[in-house]
């Protein structure tokens, strides 16, 4: 296990490009946050054309929310509007200092990008994974260098949420781990160090709560009681509200990661798994009177 803490802030390597692999909800959050917070050029990419321009005009949109709210001046937005491209070519990414991956969560698909995109950056580019509970040193495994990845997870919504954590492996260079230290301090987010175990510490908490409460749901308490009981609790989000912004599939995932490594503490409940089954991907609807709730035809 690596020492707590992090290394010593000068071996930190300056970020003047970066990649991002995947085009989706997380990739694109934090696309936007690299090019706005670092004003570094970043190129988005995705397995077709149709995802990365999805991609991009997320990012487009969300500048011009921000502009319409007047938080940013229209000249910022368009100026990090022209900082970020879409490619489907991971060939682009030659001369970037840092690629962040946020591909589908199997450890297979993350270590082939990973291959991928080593064969094109120079020995230096930092290899980073967003990945919710996989194993980073798995992902390093079959690199020439796997001393330069490390892992880097943002939590969603990603403008908002303070925290990123920074994952090490026992063979990720201190000079990584001290880049990617420097990296959240420039965007304004708060950083762990944590050890290379499944679900790491956030995802591993939230996973027991939102275990639990599909549990209660299953044992007869209706959901929505379930969700009101924990709303005065001080949580922002109750566990069925976080279930539907996280995605049904990647809870799936970080609860199989969690239960391969923790056994029966933490399982996919027989109502989340009917959800996967029914491939149910939205659970709240709107009523009439504005307010949300789950249809009980989608949890039963
Ligand atoms: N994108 C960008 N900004 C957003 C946003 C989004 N999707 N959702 C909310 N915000 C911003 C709002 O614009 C607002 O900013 P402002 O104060 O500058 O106007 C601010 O967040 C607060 O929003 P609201 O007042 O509308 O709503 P809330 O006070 O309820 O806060 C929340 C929203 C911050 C999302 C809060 O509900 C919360 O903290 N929820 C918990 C989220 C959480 O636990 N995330 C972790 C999920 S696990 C994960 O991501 C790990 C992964 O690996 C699975």
């Amino acid at each position: 296990k690596r020492p707590a803490g992090a290394p010593d802030a000068a071996l930190a390597r300056p970020i003047q490009r970066v990649g991002v692999v995947g085009a989706g909800l997380m990739a694109g959050q934090f696309a936007l946050l690299f090019a706005k917070a670092l004003r570094v050029p970043v190129t988005i990419t995705d397995i077709d054309a149709e995802r990365v321009e999805r991609g991009l005009s997320y990012i487009r949109g969300e500048l011009d929310k921000q502009v319409a709210k007047g938080r940013l001046r229209p000249e910022d937005a368009a100026a990090v509007k022209e900082l970020v491209v879409g490619t489907t070519d991971k060939a682009d990414f030659a001369d970037a200092d840092l690629v962040i991956e946020a591909v589908f969560e199997e450890l297979e698909v993350k270590k082939k990008v990973f291959a991928e995109v080593e064969a094109v950056v120079s020995s230096e580019c930092i290899l980073a994974t967003n990945t919710s509970s996989l194993s980073v040193t798995a992902m390093a495994a079959d690199l020439t260098h796997p001393e330069r990845v490390v892992g880097f997870h943002f939590f969603n919504p990603v403008a908002v949420m303070p925290l990123v954590e920074i994952v090490a492996t026992e063979k990720t260079d201190d000079a990584v781990v001290a880049t990617a230290f420097a990296l959240a301090k420039g965007l304004r987010k708060t950083a762990v160090l944590v050890q290379d175990a499944a679900a790491f510490v956030v995802n591993r908490i939230l996973l027991r709560l939102m275990g639990e409460i599909q549990n209660a749901y299953d044992d007869g308490t209706p959901a929505l009681v379930a969700d009101r009981a924990l709303r005065p609790m001080g949580l922002p989000m109750t566990p069925f509200t976080l279930l539907e912004m996280v995605g049904i599939p990647v809870a799936q995932h970080v609860m199989e990661s969690l239960h391969a490594a923790f056994g029966d503490r933490f399982r996919v409940s027989a109502n989340l798994q009917r959800l996967i089954e029914n491939k149910v991907t939205g659970l709240w609807v709107r009523n009439d009177d504005g307010s949300l709730s789950i249809p009980e035809s989608t949890t039963s």
